[in-house]
């Protein structure tokens, strides 16, 4: 049986992307490195130091550990600064609506992201209140695509993987919540999260009752 719902934060409940993409850019023209709204794609789901590794490509060679460091801070400033903006009308579109049906349905209720700015974003959201753990970026070592976050969170609601249904927008965290042994549901265009157990196309699209209903 389906005990608790895990929710991906970035790309599941709201869209901050955008913002992540403008401080990437940012950075990225500082550098003199080109870094297009495509390349930032890949970004999606990937923690902090990957994705400037994968920013930098072969320029990586150039900088000092330190330098990589003040780069992840500064793209980070940028970042936070974008999310002092942030309030309720940045929900995803079902967003709200989807954590009423968890709730309702009885079901525990987690957020497992990669990122270290998720408590901020969660009450600039003002939904804090609504999981019963959050796990973050600083929760494990292994980001997605190892199963360590899901599974780190799944003991603390103290459920079984194959009791936690796992909502992912990235294919990094499809992949975390296959190897997890959780149920994976993409949120998403095939070509990103099509390798899930299953996929909606977005939160909107979500029927979550229906879905665990279909699921027994
Ligand atoms: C993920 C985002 O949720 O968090 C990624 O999808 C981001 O784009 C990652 O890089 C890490 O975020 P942060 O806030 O720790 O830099
Ligand atoms: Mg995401």
């Amino acid at each position: 049986d389906i005990k608790a719902i895990i929710l991906d934060l970035d790309g599941v409940v709201t869209e901050t992307s955008e913002y992540h993409f403008q401080g990437w850019k940012r950075l990225a023209e500082e550098e003199g490195i080109s870094f297009t709204r495509e390349d930032n794609e890949q970004l999606r789901g990937v923690s902090r130091s990957k994705s400037l590794e994968l920013l930098l490509g072969d320029y990586i060679d150039n900088y000092t550990k330190e330098e990589f460091q003040e780069m992840m801070d500064r793209k980070n400033g940028y970042y936070q600064e974008y999310l002092t903006e942030m309030g309720e009308e940045d929900l995803l579109p079902g967003a709200r609506e989807l954590l009423d049906e968890i709730k309702e349905r009885g079901l525990k209720m987690a957020i497992a992201s990669a990122s270290r700015n998720a408590k901020t974003v969660l009450k600039g959201l003002d939904i804090t209140q609504e999981f019963n753990t959050i796990s973050d970026g600083y929760s494990v070592e292994n980001a997605k695509p190892a199963p360590d976050i899901f599974l780190h969170t799944a003991k603390k609601l103290g459920v079984k993987p194959e009791e936690c249904v796992v909502l992912e927008d990235a294919e990094s965290g499809v992949d975390a919540a296959l190897a997890a042994d959780m149920v994976a549901v993409g949120v998403g265009p095939k070509e990103r999260v099509g390798h899930g157990d299953y996929r909606f196309d977005s939160t909107a699209d979500i029927n979550l009752t229906e879905f665990l209903d279909n699921l027994k």
